[in-house]
């Protein structure tokens, strides 16, 4: 048996020695930079005449790769050749399924650096975003590999005199596995192979702007020696060949995380059966957010407003977890928003690349024309009290921007924008800012800054979220120690990281016998 599961440590990028680490790393991937990827289907590599090309964000004209583009044809290639190699990977003993994630994640901590590299300049993740990516991917392969062994195990039923009574977890069959672009490596990583390890073959349709890390895990996958067809790599666009996937008759389940729009489309299309459908499709979505941080009247002004600018601005802001809105106490608001200001001044924008900046460029030109069209409404809606432009022609950035004295129900405090953007709004009771804060269609994460243990109780009953952190930041939960997901429109709140995520990409089969 392998050591109890243990969160990776991540790099200290204050000291040199993981400085050095990642600038040999970085050169290594620059100088793989341009490289063409074509599609996997069955072990077979397939080119296409039509390609992407992925770019650096920080530096649009450099090209991170170029990326065959799946058609119609080609995805039905792609489901075929999953649900043959499902005939032989749902026979594997789940013991020797746990080994290839054990042997991948190995593999991937000998080339930590080489693959945050990656997402450096494909993702423009900052060295210390990228580093926390990798090792949640290692985290998710270690964690879930030691789930199926512990699943594998005979499951506690209760004792019968006349009858042996077993209950075992068997696969699904194939899978569609449309993972996002904001954790390209971690949530692939996650998603692919919580799926794999329970006996399940997919295809993955990888994010648009980040195929080339996942192409590059694909790789590692094959390296480890995982069988051909058990992942299908099958970049391409969304519209044309995700909806065909995710339609198609022996698609038994899919497993999405992304943006609403997206999440929905896909339970609408799923719940429709197709001719020669056999069975009820799963779904499991991951999706959005417009997450809060609550901060109490005696709270610890410097304390909030270190949660507050984390996870505001970590990552630009890109992730589903982040702090869209602060919501704050109007006894403590102007001191609250004072230091978050102060705090914001002095983040450094730019390549990610560099070992000083804090904040890197915003993923494309779509996510970035987005961006800047919600600072806009949100100058009409609220007061703007820092950022607010653009800084760089040659890279999307977007200034960390903060407005105060935001309406609960203006459309920056309701839609979520996925970018460096955090609207203020003044409470005038811990209770009215819990109100407001559960004023949302989504309820992923949370948090609450408080001194108050009866207010502290009060949202760990009442603040609606998946994911609740008091006295600490929403963002940045760990595989297996925050189970992640959330409520209403933030998804199926499937806990990915968490002892009951496996069970979603399986079936429980009781077999009775007497004697
Ligand atoms: N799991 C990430 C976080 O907690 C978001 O996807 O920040």
């Amino acid at each position: 048996m392998r050591t109890e599961f243990k969160n990776e440590a991540f790099t200290n990028f204050k000291e040199e020695p993981g400085n050095l680490a990642y600038d040999a790393a970085l050169r290594q991937v620059e100088a793989e930079l341009g490289r063409s990827y074509p599609l996997v289907v069955g072990g077979a590599r397939i080119d296409t005449a039509r390609k992407a090309t992925s770019v650096n964000p920080a530096r649009h004209g450099q090209v991170v790769g170029i990326v065959a583009q799946a058609d119609l044809e080609l995805a039905e290639r792609a489901i075929a050749a999953a649900a043959a190699a499902f005939e032989t990977w749902q026979r594997v003993d789940p013991q020797e399924r746990a080994r290839y994630l054990y042997r991948a994640a190995a593999m991937l901590r000998r080339r930590k650096h080489e693959f945050s590299a990656w997402m450096t300049l494909e993702a423009g993740k900052t060295r210390a975003e990228a580093d926390a990516d990798t090792a949640e991917a290692i985290d998710f392969m270690e964690f879930y590999a030691r789930e199926m062994q512990r699943l594998a195990l005979p499951q506690p039923l209760t004792p019968s005199a006349e009858e042996e009574n077993h209950l075992y977890y068997a696969p699904l069959g194939v899978g569609v596995v449309i993972p996002p672009w904001n954790f390209p490596l971690a949530i692939v990583a996650g998603m692919t192979c919580a799926a794999i390890v329970c006996g399940n073959a997919v295809v993955l349709k990888p994010a648009s702007p980040t195929p080339v890390i996942a192409a590059k895990f694909v790789e590692l996958l094959e390296q480890a020696g995982l069988p051909p067809g058990v992942v299908n790599f099958l970049p391409g666009p969304g519209g044309e060949v995700g909806d065909a996937l995710v339609d198609h008759p022996l698609t038994r389940f899919v497993s999405f995380t992304g943006s609403r729009d997206v999440g929905l489309r896909i339970n609408e299309r799923a719940a429709k059966t197709q001719p020669g459908q056999r069975w009820i499709k799963r779904v499991v979505l991951e999706m959005g957010g417009k997450d809060a941080i609550v901060v109490d009247a005696d709270a610890d002004a410097d304390q909030a407003a270190d949660a507050i600018v984390a996870a505001a601005f970590g990552f630009s802001g890109q992730k589903c977890s982040a702090c869209s809105r602060a919501i704050v106490h109007q006894d403590i608001y102007e001191a609250v928003l004072d230091k978050v200001v102060e705090r914001t001044r002095k983040l450094v924008v730019g390549d990610p690349a560099d070992r000083a900046t804090d904040v890197g460029p915003v993923v494309d030109d779509k996510a970035y024309r987005k961006i800047l069209d919600y600072i806009e409404i949100g100058k009409r809606e609220g007061r703007l009290v820092l950022g607010g432009g653009s800084r760089d022609p040659g890279g999307w950035f977007v200034e960390p921007t903060i407005f105060a004295d935001v309406d609960p129900k203006a459309r920056i405090s309701q839609e979520e924008i996925f970018g460096p953007v955090v609207a203020f709004t003044k409470a005038g009771s811990f209770e009215e800012a819990l109100r407001i804060a559960n004023d949302t269609d989504y309820g992923l994460t949370g948090a609450v800054i408080s001194n108050d243990r009866a207010h502290l109780e009060l949202a760990r009953r009442e603040f609606f979220a998946g994911n609740l952190y008091l006295n600490r930041k929403c963002t940045g939960a760990l595989v297996g120690t925050h189970p992640f997901g959330g409520f209403n429109m933030s998804g199926t709140d499937s806990k990915a990281g968490g002892r009951d995520y496996l069970l979603l990409f399986m079936q429980a089969k009781v077999v009775s016998e007497r004697f």
